[in-house]
């Protein structure tokens, strides 16, 4: 079937299925073309909150899928390849965070939404890339628990100037952790007019000699209305499909190419796999409610502190 014949039996089956598609900014070109809302974490997570949909189909990864359940429980939550991971999800478990709590019982556990969902349920906060250092910034607590992510943990320390706990001490991601200071002068030298946004999961050596450091989605508002034409841009290469959809009168460079620069989590999330999971009904996201409840409450007190 060529493309756009999957195309239009995605579009049909969403009617059919009364069914929204959500997709993360680094999904291919096809995908995002029929998806109803592209964007970053945070505001997926929002997006899915809100729909009166039956059906979301989540295309991202599994960690991000089960956000949208959590915060939905009534909906049907599709994950069109339940084995996408995340690298840095995987790299923190129950036992690991609980020793830490235990040893520092009265400090706050603010972890990264790129968490598996045993691990989350015992977070007092849920932070996005966009969203963690206003987070802590606003806790009373000079001292914060945060994971897995270990250069987010590094650049949210540089940008508060709190102490951060980091549990695990290494959680890394498979793209932006191998991005290097060598990587960005030889960029700075092929693009001299271009700004340079990287991601902050990226190493903080990195990240300190960038133009700007944020989110998916304030990768897309900066470049939009910075005054600049020409960007670089410092995360994983899907990204570049957004860009083109939401702010097509400017030019992007990767950072850099090659497999190392797609994530092989997002890239299992193709349009054949969303067209299937709705055609069939199939890899429905299923969690515990006690586990949905408690990740809503953290994620709902987040949202208070970000608001308030
Ligand atoms: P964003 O929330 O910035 O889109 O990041 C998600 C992610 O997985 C980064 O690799
Ligand atoms: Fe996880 Fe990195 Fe892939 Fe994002 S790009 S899903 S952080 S491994």
């Amino acid at each position: 079937m060529g493309s756009k014949d999957l195309i239009n039996k995605v579009l049909a089956l969403k009617r059919e299925r009364n069914a929204v598609i959500l997709a993360h900014n680094y999904m291919d070109y096809d995908v995002q073309v029929v998806a109803d809302f592209i964007g970053d974490s945070y505001d997926l997570a929002l997006k899915a909150m809100e729909t009166k949909a039956e059906v979301i189909v989540f295309a991202g990864v599994r960690f991000m899928a089960e956000q949208a359940k959590a915060l939905n429980y009534d909906r049907i939550v599709l994950a069109p390849d339940p084995g996408a991971g995340c690298t840095i999800a995987d790299a923190l478990d129950v036992g690991t965070l609980r020793r830490v709590k235990e040893e520092y019982p009265n400090v706050p556990v603010v972890l990264y939404v790129n968490s598996n969902v045993d691990v989350k349920a015992l977070a007092d906060y849920i932070v996005t890339s966009s969203t963690a250092i206003k987070v802590i910034r606003r806790l009373s607590s000079d001292v914060v628990i945060f994971g897995p992510d270990s250069n987010l943990a590094d650049y949210v320390a540089y940008m508060t100037g709190k102490r951060i706990i980091k549990v695990p001490p290494n959680g890394k991601c498979v793209v932006h952790a191998n991005y290097t200071v060598d990587m960005l002068r030889e960029v700075r030298t092929k693009y001299p007019g271009a700004r340079v946004m990287i991601h902050p999961e990226a190493p903080l050596n990195v990240l300190r000699l960038a133009d700007f450091v944020g989110s998916t989605n304030q990768m897309i508002e900066y470049a939009r209305n910075s005054g600049y034409d020409e960007f670089v841009v410092g995360t994983e290469i899907g990204m570049l499909n957004a860009l083109r959809i939401k702010v097509s009168n400017k030019t992007f460079y990767p950072l850099t190419t090659g497999p190392s620069a797609r994530c092989p989590f997002m890239a299992m999330i193709t349009l054949d796999k969303v067209y299937r999971s709705l055609r069939d009904m199939v890899h429905e996201v299923e969690i515990p409610k006690s586990t949905a409840d408690a990740i809503r409450e953290a994620f709902e007190r987040t949202r208070k502190l970000l608001e308030g």
